[in-house]
C-alpha cells in the first residue's frame, strides 16, 4: 500500500495535509492520534471512499476504491453500518451476497468474532460491544487481503480485546496487511508499527518499541502525549 502527498479537503477544512508513508504486506499497523485528527478520513481514502484533493493512494498495485479491489479490501467503519431490524446472520449473508463472498461465509466470520450465539438476534438489540463485533465480522466476509478497521475494538472488555487481537495476528502471519485505528495504548503497542497523527499530519511513525525510546517515555502512552505536546527529548 503506498499513500503519496495525500490532501483531503472536507467541508471547507483542510482534513488531510499532505501524507506519505508505505504499508508492507502483512504489516499490523496501529493509527492513533487526538479526535478530529483524521484518522477516519485516511481510512476513508486508504478503502476508496473518500473524495480526495490531491496525491495518490495506490492499493494492492492499483488504485483505492477501484473495483477489482472490491473484494480484497474489507473496511469497518467507526459507526456500524448494519440494518437494524435483521439479524446477525441476515445481515452477514445480505452482505456476503453483495460482495459475492462464498457461502458459509458469515457463519465463519460470526465465529471469528464470538457472534455466534447471537446470529439470530436483530442488530437493534445487540450491546454496543456485540455491534461493533458484527460490524467488524463484515469486514472480514470474502478473506480480504487488505483490513481497514476503524476503532474496532471500542466498546471491548479485556478479554474480548486479547481474542480480537489474536484474531488480526493470526489474519497478519497469513499474509494480511491490518490498519486498525485505536485509542488504548495497551492494544497499540501490539502492532508492528504506529503511525501518529496530530491535526492532518504524520507526527511519528516506527515501531512502538522505537517510538518509546525516541520520546525517552517509560510506556506508550507517555511517548504519546510528549509527541502530541512536542515535548519529546
Ligand atoms: N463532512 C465533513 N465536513 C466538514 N468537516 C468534516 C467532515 N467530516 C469530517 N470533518 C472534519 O475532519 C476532521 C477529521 O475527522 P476524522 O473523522 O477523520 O477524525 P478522527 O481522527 O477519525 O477522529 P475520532 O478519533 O474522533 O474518530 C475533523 O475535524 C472533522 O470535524
Ligand atoms: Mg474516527
Amino acid at each position: 500500500m503506498r499513500v503519496r502527498d495525500l490532501r483531503v479537503v472536507r467541508g471547507k477544512r483542510d482534513v488531510l495535509h499532505g501524507l506519505t508513508f508505505e504499508i508492507a504486506r502483512g504489516e499490523v499497523v496501529g493509527l492513533l492520534g487526538p479526535s478530529g485528527c483524521g484518522k477516519t478520513t485516511l481510512m476513508r481514502a486508504l478503502v476508496g471512499v473518500q473524495v480526495v484533493a490531491g496525491g495518490e493512494v495506490t492499493v494492492l498495485g492499483e488504485p483505492a476504491g477501484s473495483a477489482g479491489l472490491r473484494r480484497r479490501v474489507g473496511y469497518a467503519t467507526q459507526a456500524p453500518a448494519l440494518y437494524a431490524d435483521l439479524s446477525v446472520a441476515e445481515n452477514l449473508r445480505y452482505f456476503a451476497s453483495v460482495l459475492g463472498a462464498p457461502r458459509g461465509d458469515a457463519a465463519r466470520v460470526m465465529d471469528e468474532v464470538g457472534l455466534g450465539r447471537h446470529r439470530d438476534q436483530v442488530a437493534a438489540t445487540l450491546s454496543g460491544g456485540q455491534l461493533n463485533r458484527a460490524n467488524l465480522a463484515v469486514a472480514l466476509l470474502g478473506e480480504p487481503q487488505v483490513l481497514v478497521l476503524d476503532e474496532p475494538t471500542v466498546g471491548l472488555d479485556p478479554v474480548l480485546r486479547e481474542e480480537l487481537w489474536e484474531l488480526f495476528r493470526e489474519l497478519a502471519g497469513r499474509g494480511v496487511t491490518l490498519i486498525v485505528s485505536s485509542h488504548v495504548m495497551d492494544e497499540a503497542g501490539r502492532t508492528d508499527r504506529l503511525l501518529l497523527m496530530r491535526e492532518g499530519e504524520i507526527l511519528a511513525d516506527g515501531t512502538p518499541g522505537a517510538l518509546r525510546a525516541s520520546t525517552g517515555a517509560a510506556d506508550l502512552e507517555d511517548a504519546f502525549l510528549r509527541l502530541i505536546t512536542g515535548e519529546a527529548a
